[in-house]
Parts: structure tokens; sequence; C-alpha cells
């Protein structure tokens, strides 16, 4: 039995669906612990790319049981969306291999609607928010005036809680934004329908859990976001509202501390960020560009272009000691050909100290300086590369400097969104 969490080491979008989607042949289970539907998880089989927002990334492996867990905040209709568009492609999918926890917190209108007006309303000093209502939604979840999805169970229940909530939400619309009130009808309308094709596949997945681990079973976590836009962690308060750190495998799925195994880092070659807040290694220049366009960087939930820049390993050496990350999963070493000189940041300046982590408050992380080493760029495609072997000389001087500068090995290597466009060295599950 091992389990293992795959972790974003930095601002999200890391390719942690397809490394997901891949070790998922190694998994019994497969779980999304936190988060929501502002994650945007690509897979790419064959001829075939699917964006998967709130279905675990094991999904495309019928044999392996799904989870959505307690720490999930869920949008009934988008899930229901996701379900739908994946059957009609041939996914099988049943209660018998998705799973979706009581406890998880529902998404509902006012959420979203409350997550737009405020991103409005703030201007320039908006965060940037993917506008799904997560935010909204995970404040219910604090204030225990949230409805969780076994109160779709019992839907007399269910609409007593709306319009208790609506109570306070219309008078934010109303008297705040200036906005219609909401009506309850409407939402149980929506609800009735949400109950209808959701009951069946709502349990208790601490449960299953617990049986996994009994039955020396292997568990994939699936983190959401990244290191960097943790609630607590993360450069707040432009983060999102839930917690992308290891840690927060424990909280969101029930599984005790002590039964991790290994944390599996996601290190994409350079750095990306959707939304505001600061990223010292941001690319204003073509460099920059040229990353996005080879890359490919548009958000996969929003379509915002992706802000780029060198690969911050203050950023992912900061990650390693928060997560305890044994191993680093590289993607997207491909896009970086092309350059005569490749750069990675491996310390920070400020106030003329040299800093090796992130530093806790945001008015100095806007002000740090990165310390950048140089490297030889290459412009061989790595797309076909199997092994290490295959990989230009400067393109392992490069991962052997990261392994070594943020304390972590190197335990695969991918060179394109493709399945079998990985180099894999470490033994992921035992
Ligand atoms: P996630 O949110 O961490 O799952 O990442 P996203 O799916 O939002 O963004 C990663 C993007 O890069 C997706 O379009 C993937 O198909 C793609 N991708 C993943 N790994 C690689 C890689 O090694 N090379 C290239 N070129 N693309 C990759
Ligand atoms: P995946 O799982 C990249 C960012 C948003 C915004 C901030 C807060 O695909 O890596 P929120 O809607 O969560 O309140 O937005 O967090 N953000 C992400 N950026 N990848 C994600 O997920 C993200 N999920 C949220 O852009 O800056
Ligand atoms: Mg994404």
């Amino acid at each position: 039995m091992s389990n293992l969490a795959v972790i974003g080491t930095q601002w999200g979008d890391e390719g942690k669906g397809k490394v997901v989607d891949l070790l998922t042949d190694g998994a019994d289970l497969v779980v999304r612990f936190h988060g929501g539907n502002n994650a945007g998880h690509t897979l790419v089989v064959g001829d075939s790319t699917y964006a998967l927002h709130l279905v675990p990334s094991g999904i495309l492996h019928p044999d392996k049981v799904s989870l959505i867990a307690t720490g999930v905040v869920v949008d009934p209709g988008v899930l229901i969306g996701e379900i739908k568009d994946l059957m009609a492609r041939g996914i099988e999918i049943s209660p018998k291999n998705l799973k979706i926890s009581g406890k998880a917190h529902v998404i509902l209108p006012y959420h979203k609607r409350l997550d737009e007006a405020r991103e409005s309303r703030a201007g320039a000093g908006k965060i940037g928010t993917t506008g799904r209502g997560i935010g909204p939604a995970y404040e219910d979840k604090a204030s225990r005036v949230g409805l969780r999805l076994s109160d779709l169970l019992d839907l007399a229940l269910f609409e007593s809680k709306v319009k208790k909530a609506l109570q306070e939400k219309n008078c934010l619309f109303e008297k705040l934004y200036g906005q219609k009130p909401l009506e309850a009808a409407d939402i149980m309308a929506e609800a009735r329908d949400w109950a209808a094709f959701l009951s069946p596949f709502i349990t208790d997945t601490f449960a299953i859990i617990q049986k996994a681990v009994k039955e020396n079973k292997n568990i994939l976590f699936e983190g959401a976001q990244g290191v960097q836009l943790d609630i607590d962690h993360g450069t707040y308060p432009y983060v999102t509202s839930s917690n992308p750190t290891a840690g927060s495998v424990s909280i969101g799925s029930g599984l005790a501390p002590n039964k991790i195994d290994k944390v599996v880092g996601l290190v994409k070659a350079y750095t990306s960020r959707v939304g505001e807040g600061p990223f010292p290694t941001e690319l204003l220049d073509e460099t920059g560009t040229k990353i996005r366009d080879i890359g490919r960087e548009f958000g996969t939930t929003t379509g915002r272009p992706r802000r780029c820049g060198w690969l911050d390993a203050v950023v992912v050496r900061t990650a390693v000691d928060l997560c305890g990350i044994d191993s680093l999963a590289i993607t997207k070493l491909d896009v970086l050909r092309h350059h005569d000189e490749i750069k990675m940041a491996t310390a920070y300046r400020l106030d003329g100290q040299e800093l090796s982590h992130v530093p806790g408050i945001l008015s100095d992380f806007s002000r740090v300086e990165p310390v950048y080493e140089t490297f030889k760029g290459f412009s061989q495609d790595l797309c076909s590369a199997k092994s290490l072997d295959d990989l230009p000389p400067e393109a392992k001087v490069f991962l052997k400097r990261l392994s070594e500068t943020v304390g972590a090995r190197i335990g695969l290597v991918s060179v394109g969104p493709e399945r079998g466009q990985t180099i894999i060295l470490d033994k992921f599950f035992k």
C-alpha cells in the first residue's frame, strides 16, 4: 500500500491533470480533496483533450474509483454538466466509479454572483478570481451557514437553509451592489434537478478511504491550484480560499497525516500565474510572450492569458519544505527550447540580504529581486524523449541544478501533453 499526493508547487497549472492521469495506472482510488471548479486540469489522450474542473483526473480509467472528498466545494450544475459531457464522449461514469462526499459544501448561485460583484466593485484592487464563487462558498463554510451536498437529500431542509441564507445575501445584492434579489424558488427549481441527478453519487467518502487503507489499496490525491495560492501560506490576499498544500490532504479527505507516504511536487519548467499579485520572475517582454505562445499558456477554466516568467526555484524550494516533497515532476520542459539562454532564480535579494524562501509579508515579496543563474539554451525538440539520455546536455544541467538547489530528486520529466511524452524515473507506488 502507498498513498501519494500530487501538489502544485507554483501558482497552479503545472500539469497536475496530466500527471494524475498517468499515475492513476498504479492507484486504486483518485481523490480531489480541496478547491472547486476554479481548477482546470487538462488530459490529452491520443486525439482527445479533456478539461476537467471537478471530476478527478483518474476518471479516464474506468476500473479506478474517483472521489470528490469533504474539502471540495461543489457547484452541482457544473459537476452535472461535466459528468454528462464526459459520458457523451464515451467515458464510463456511474456511482460505482465516482463518489462524492455528502460533507462537501455546495456553491450556490449567490456565491458566484457575490464573487463577481466583489471583483467588479474592487476595480484595480481585484484579486482576479475565476469568478466561480469559490471564496464566498468557503466563507459560508467557515461561518457555519453553508449548505452541504447531503442537504440535497432532504429538499425541504435545503429550501429552508436557502431561504435563510438569502435573507442576508439579498440584503448585500440590493443595498450594496444595487442588484435584483435572488429568488429561493429559482434556486429550488435547479436544486430539484441537482438532487435527482447527484443523489446516487453522494456518500461517505471518509469511510471509503478508511476501507481502502485497511485493504492496503493505493490512493492518489490530486491537488488543485498551487502552494503560492494557499490561503495560509501563499501570497495572501492574491490566493484562493482553500489550502493546496500537502497538509490539506488530511483535512480535506480524512486520511491521517501519517498515512501519506509520498508527496510529488509538480513543477512547470518556467513559471505562470493567472490573476493579480506579485510575480518576481515575470517576463513582460518578448521572451515572456514566446513562452506563453509555445506553452499555450491560456487558462483551462477562464481562457485568460497566463502571465509567464522564468522558473523560480525559491518558490519551488518553499513548496518542497512546506509540503515535504520527496519527488519533483517537471513538466513542459519541451516549451523552453529555442532560447539562447534560460534562467532560473535560485534566491531573492531584499534590502541587501539574500533570501532562500518566499517572504511572508506581501509588501516584501513585491520588492524582492530575483538572483538568476543563467543556463545555455537548447533547440532540440524533446517531445519524443523517452529517457534522460535523450535530453540535450543543456536541459540535463538545468534539471540537475533545480534538484540540487531545492533539495528534492527528480521523479518524472514531462516533455509534451500526452501520456506517452513522459520520462518516468521514480517508482511512485510501492
Ligand atoms: P493543471 O491545472 O496543473 O492540471 O494544468 P493545466 O491543465 O491547467 O495546464 C497545463 C497545460 O499544459 C495543459 O494544456 C496540458 O495539456 C499541458 N501540458 C502538460 N504537460 C505538458 C508538457 O510536458 N509539455 C507541454 N507542451 N504541454 C504540457
Ligand atoms: P489549477 O488546479 C491557476 C487563481 C485565480 C486567482 C486566485 C483566486 O488548474 O491549477 P479563486 O477563483 O480560486 O477565488 O481565484 O487563484 N486560481 C488558479 N490559478 N490554476 C488554478 O487551478 C487556479 N485556481 C484558482 O486565477 O488568481
Ligand atoms: Mg489548470
